[in-house]
C-alpha cells in the first residue's frame, strides 16, 4: 500500500499572505497526516523550508544541468540547497508555454534524482486528445518518454493532470480517472518502476477530494489553486489522513 501524497503547486503566487497560509496549514496538520508537499515559487523555498515542520517543500521546475550559463534557470542542486526535497517537472503549463518535450522533461527528472530530489513528473491529455479518444495513447506516451528508467517511490512520483481539467472546475469521472491510473501503473511496471505514486491533479477541491482519493490507483493529489488557502487545502489533507 503506497502512502498518500498531498501536493500543492502555488505556481506564480507567493507573497507574505501565502506564507501565513503555509503556517496555518503546518499548525493544523493532523497527527495522522499523509505526506504533504508544498511547491512555492523558488524565491520562497528557503523561508518556507525553514519553518516547514512536517511539510515538505519543493520546486516547480529545474534545469537539467547542475550549473552553467543558463540565465534565469535554477538547477536541482540549487533547489536542494535552498531546502527543497522535491521538484515538479513537465507541468502542462511549461510543456505548453515553453514547448518542453518528453525528452527534456526526462532530463529534468534525471537531474532531480542526481540532486536527491523526488521528481513529480506531470503527464496528461489535452481536451482534443480526450475528445478524439486518444487519452491513453497520449498519457502513456508521456509516461514512457518522460520517466527515467528504474524510477522508484523515493525518486519519482507521477501526477496525472488532464490539461483540460486544470483550473477549469471540470474533472474526469471516477471511472475515467481509475482507468488512466491503472494504465499508468501497468506501464510503469513494464519499465521496471517500482512503488511510484500516481497523483491526480486538475480542479481538485474540498468537495471532490474524498471521492477522488478513494479511487483505486490514486496515491494522492496535486492541487493548484486550492493549495493557496489553508482552509481549502487542509480538508484535502484530512481526507487523505
Ligand atoms: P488546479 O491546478 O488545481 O488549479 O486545477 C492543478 C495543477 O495545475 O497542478
Amino acid at each position: 500500500m503506497r502512502r498518500q501524497l498531498i501536493a500543492g503547486n502555488w505556481k506564480m503566487h507567493g507573497s507574505a499572505a501565502e506564507m501565513a497560509e503555509f503556517d496555518a496549514l503546518r499548525d493544523a496538520l493532523p497527527d495522522d497526516a499523509p505526506d504533504v508537499l508544498v511547491c512555492p515559487p523558488a524565491t520562497l523555498i528557503q523561508p518556507l523550508a525553514a519553518r516547514a515542520g512536517r511539510i515538505a517543500v519543493g520546486g516547480q521546475d529545474c534545469h537539467p544541468e547542475a550549473k552553467g550559463a543558463h540565465t534565469g534557470d535554477l538547477s536541482a542542486e540549487m533547489l536542494r540547497e535552498a531546502g527543497a526535497s522535491a521538484v515538479i517537472v513537465g507541468h502542462s503549463e511549461r510543456r505548453t508555454a515553453y514547448g518542453e518535450s518528453d525528452g527534456l522533461v526526462r532530463t529534468k527528472a534525471e537531474a532531480a534524482r542526481r540532486a536527491g530530489l523526488t521528481a513529480i513528473v506531470c503527464v496528461g491529455e489535452s481536451g482534443e486528445d480526450r475528445d478524439a479518444g486518444r487519452t491513453l495513447g497520449a498519457v502513456l506516451g508521456q509516461v514512457r518518454g518522460s520517466l527515467p528508467p528504474d524510477s522508484n517511490g523515493e525518486n519519482t512520483a507521477v501526477a496525472y493532470e488532464p490539461v483540460w481539467a486544470i483550473g477549469s472546475g471540470r474533472t474526469p469521472t471516477v471511472e475515467e480517472i481509475r482507468e488512466v491510473h491503472a494504465a499508468i501503473h501497468a506501464t510503469m511496471r513494464e519499465t521496471g518502476a517500482d512503488g511510484v505514486r500516481v497523483l491526480y491533479g486538475g480542479s481538485v477541491s474540498p468537495d471532490n477530494c474524498a471521492e477522488i482519493l478513494q479511487i483505486e490507483g490514486v496515491d494522492g493529489v496535486l492541487g493548484g489553486d486550492v493549495s493557496l488557502t489553508s482552509a481549502k487545502f487542509l480538508p484535502i489533507v484530512e481526507a487523505a489522513a
